[in-house]
């Protein structure tokens, strides 16, 4: 498991995990669809869209894909690894297909938009091939798999961001939900595919991201994440916009980052507001200074590194260099001191000597990172990098980089839980412990796990309660409820 590694949940550590929908009676359904969601939170969310598009066409979700009429797998292209776990998933649906010819397959997402008619053409591995923004052309590709047509939209395009579809909530706690504000990227990090395979940024109409936070609110959501690839480059201008960018704008019609964060953090001081991702060039003090005003807006920032020397930044062009970013991280600490801090590294970058890693390794000592999701490079085709660079670190080196970087963000993490000892933290109960049911588990602002004993208190899931912390292990405290 070295290919992917992070000290707490992640997107990576989700591959494989599916869905058991909480929403459809399949009942009351024609037809019954299981969904499979592989990468990011971003595909977390766009299949929640697919769910909703699906419902109002007649299917109802199934969490056992032996029963199902329609299989989808919303897929990653990010590395090779999440290529090849979709590839033996879909060999087994496969098998399952022989004994159930009428079974639809279809594979969305992103490895979808990335080989396209190439599935179809493979051993007919699937019957569907849905790119990220023709989810609304589900219905007629159904319809067209379904007579033994080629279907397959894998168009990209610049407006679609599916503000109006209300999105249904999957594998939900009922607790905390992702909320999607903007689509596509326009960086280009020279090892990424996704500008490719998600096209170009658009933002999401402001009123329907408020709207649907605050109907989660409504609905007894606690928590939402404000998701996009780079959510500091939202930017929306609409007539509708007026009156958006807070008090004394009501001529504004320009919706930045910052105001947006207000606006879903004004809805209600019991809601918590998270968001995911920050490009460390791109992230504004007007950012950092609306999270300091609000308390509801979490403590907490995933700033992803990738490289801690300005070398190899160059090459990964992330237009920023060490000093740079570090210079970001005293900012964010001068104006959020008690704010969570994680980040993504990629070890083995083309040409990356010993020297570029250790300029790594003294990165991650200098940010103290609560946590980090580590990867070794792995070549995609059709990047900058793999037209541009030699991949010339042999595989062996990549992985020891990567241990290295690992031991050190574990040490890191036990460090920073351990200072947390004897604090009192405000958490957020999303659910049982996993080790025991007699355990609550919950996160508190800075984006840690917290668990404490239910004995003695009557709480239940969506509760706030304050908890002190008496242990650790490096991924999560360990405490008990003060209570109230
Ligand atoms: N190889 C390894 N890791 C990658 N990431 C993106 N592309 C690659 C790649 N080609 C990592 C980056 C990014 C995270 C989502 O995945 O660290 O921030
Ligand atoms: Fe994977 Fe990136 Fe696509 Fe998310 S956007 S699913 S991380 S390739």
């Amino acid at each position: 498991m070295l290919e992917s590694l992070g000290t707490s949940s992640h997107d990576e550590e989700r591959q494989g995990e599916s869905y058991a929908p909480l929403v459809a009676d399949s009942q009351n359904y024609r037809k019954k669809f299981y969904i499979e969601s592989y990468g990011c939170a971003m595909n977390f969310s766009d299949s929640e869209i697919v769910a909703s598009i699906l419902n109002d066409n007649g299917f109802g979700a199934t969490a056992n894909y032996e029963e199902a009429d329609l299989v989808l797998l919303n897929t990653c292209s990010i590395r090779e690894k999440a290529e090849q776990t979709v590839r033996s998933r879909l060999h087994i649906f496969r098998q399952v297909k022989r004994s159930r010819p009428g079974m639809l397959i279809g594979v969305l997402g992103c490895m979808a938009e990335r080989l396209k008619e190439k599935f179809l053409q493979e051993e007919r591995l699937v019957d569907m091939v849905v790119g990220p923004d023709a989810y609304r052309a589900l219905p007629v590709l159904i319809g067209e798999a379904e007579t033994g047509q080629k279907a397959v939209n894998v168009l990209l395009s610049r407006e679609e961001t599916y503000a109006d579809i209300s999105p249904v909530r999957l594998d939900s706690n009922g607790v905390a939900a992702f909320v999607s504000i903007m689509r596509g990227c326009n960086n280009m990090c020279s090892f990424c595919v996704v500008p490719f395979t998600r096209g170009r940024e658009r933002s999401r109409d402001a009123i329907s991201i408020v709207r649907e936070c605050q109907d989660l609110f409504d609905s007894g959501y606690k928590e939402v994440t404000l998701l996009g690839q780079n959510v500091d480059s939202y930017y929306w201008i609409g007539e509708e916009a007026a009156g958006m960018a807070g008090p004394g704008s009501a001529t504004d019609t320009v919706v930045t980052f910052a105001a947006l964060l207000e606006k879903v953090a004004l809805i209600d001081p019991s809601l918590r507001v998270r968001f995911s991702t920050s490009h460390p060039k791109d992230i504004t003090d007007e950012v950092l200074h609306t999270m300091a005003r609000h308390e509801n807006i979490c403590r907490y920032i995933h700033l992803p590194v990738q490289s801690g020397s300005t070398r190899i930044l160059q090459l990964m062009n992330r237009t920023y260099t060490r000093e740079w970013y570090l210079a970001k991280i005293d900012r964010i600490r001068a104006i959020l001191p008690d704010c969570g801090l994680s980040t993504d590294i990629i070890t083995g970058f083309c040409s990356e000597t010993e020297e570029d890693h250790q300029d790594t390794l003294s990165l991650l000592e200098y940010a103290r990172y609560d946590m980090s999701y580590m990867f070794f490079y792995s070549e995609r085709p059709g990047t900058l990098a793999a037209r541009r660079y030699k991949d010339d670190i042999p595989e062996e080196t990549k992985k020891r980089r990567l241990d290295e970087v690992v031991k050190l963000q574990k040490k890191l993490s036990l460090v920073n839980n351990c200072a947390d000892i004897g604090k009192i933290f405000e958490v957020l109960i999303d659910g049982d412990s996993k080790r025991s049911a007699e355990d609550w588990k919950g996160r508190n602002s800075q984006n840690k796990v917290v668990v404490f004993p239910k004995a003695g208190g009557s709480y239940q899931k969506g509760d706030y309660v304050r908890v002190k912390v008496e242990d650790c292990t490096g991924g999560t405290l360990i405490g008990t409820a003060l209570l109230s």
